[in-house]
């Protein structure tokens, strides 16, 4: 299976698909950004994967989303992970990878998630609430926020810690051994909806 994965900063998860993912099962053929430079785009640099940088307008260093998909079909890519992808997926991309989209989040969908949740945000919010449990959601990526079917979540007890910082750090583990299972779920077909739900296969 071929992926193609979609950064905006550090890309700790983008390094942990490519330790963790054995290339049998799945190779990453490009990483996108929105940025022109960020650190995920360095991690690519090392692996020799290509990079773009896309956005709705023609910008210098940019190409259009129009062009990045015609890009991506023409190198068989059939599933687009984002991973710390901070923009909103425009509705033709959407269209054009109908239900090869993925998304992680790193709270338990529906909670914490929508618009404007991401990154310290999310933890925030979480750490607030006093909630004793946070976690990971991995879903498809449909045209509203965070709104996909959801594929694999995975629970942490947090009534221990004491920070948000704290709760991004264990959740970013969690995330870090469920996105790379997923991915390797569906490189074997095992990932499939049934009467509006999903299910992996064992
Ligand atoms: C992760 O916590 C992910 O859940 C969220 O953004 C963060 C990206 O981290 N969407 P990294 O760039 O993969 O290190």
């Amino acid at each position: 299976m071929k992926i193609a994965v979609f950064v905006s900063g550090r890309g700790s998860n983008l390094k942990s698909i490519l330790e963790k993912v054995p290339v049998s099962k799945a190779q990453v053929m490009a990483v996108v950004s929105d940025k022109v430079d960020c650190q995920a785009f360095k991690i690519a640099d090392e692996y020799k994967i290509k990079i773009y940088s896309a956005c709705n307008k023609e910008k210098e260093g940019y190409i259009s989303y129009t062009t990045l998909i015609e890009k991506l079909k023409a190198e068989n890519i059939n599933l687009i992970v984002l991973a710390g992808f901070l923009k909103k997926i425009p509705d033709e991309f959407v269209d054009a990878f109908k239900n090869r989209i993925i998304n992680i989040h790193p709270a338990l969908l529906p909670s914490f998630g929508g618009k404007g949740m991401y990154g310290l945000n999310v933890h925030t919010a979480v750490f607030n609430s006093s909630a004793k449990v946070s976690g990971a959601t991995i879903h498809f990526v449909d045209k509203i926020y965070d709104n996909g079917f959801i594929i694999a979540q995975k629970a942490i007890d947090i009534s221990d810690l004491n920070s948000p910082e704290e709760i991004a750090s264990r959740v970013l583990n969690i995330e870090h051994e469920l996105l790379p299972f997923v991915i390797e779920k569906f490189s074997e077909g095992k990932v499939v909806i049934e009467n509006r739900r999903t299910k992996i296969l064992n």
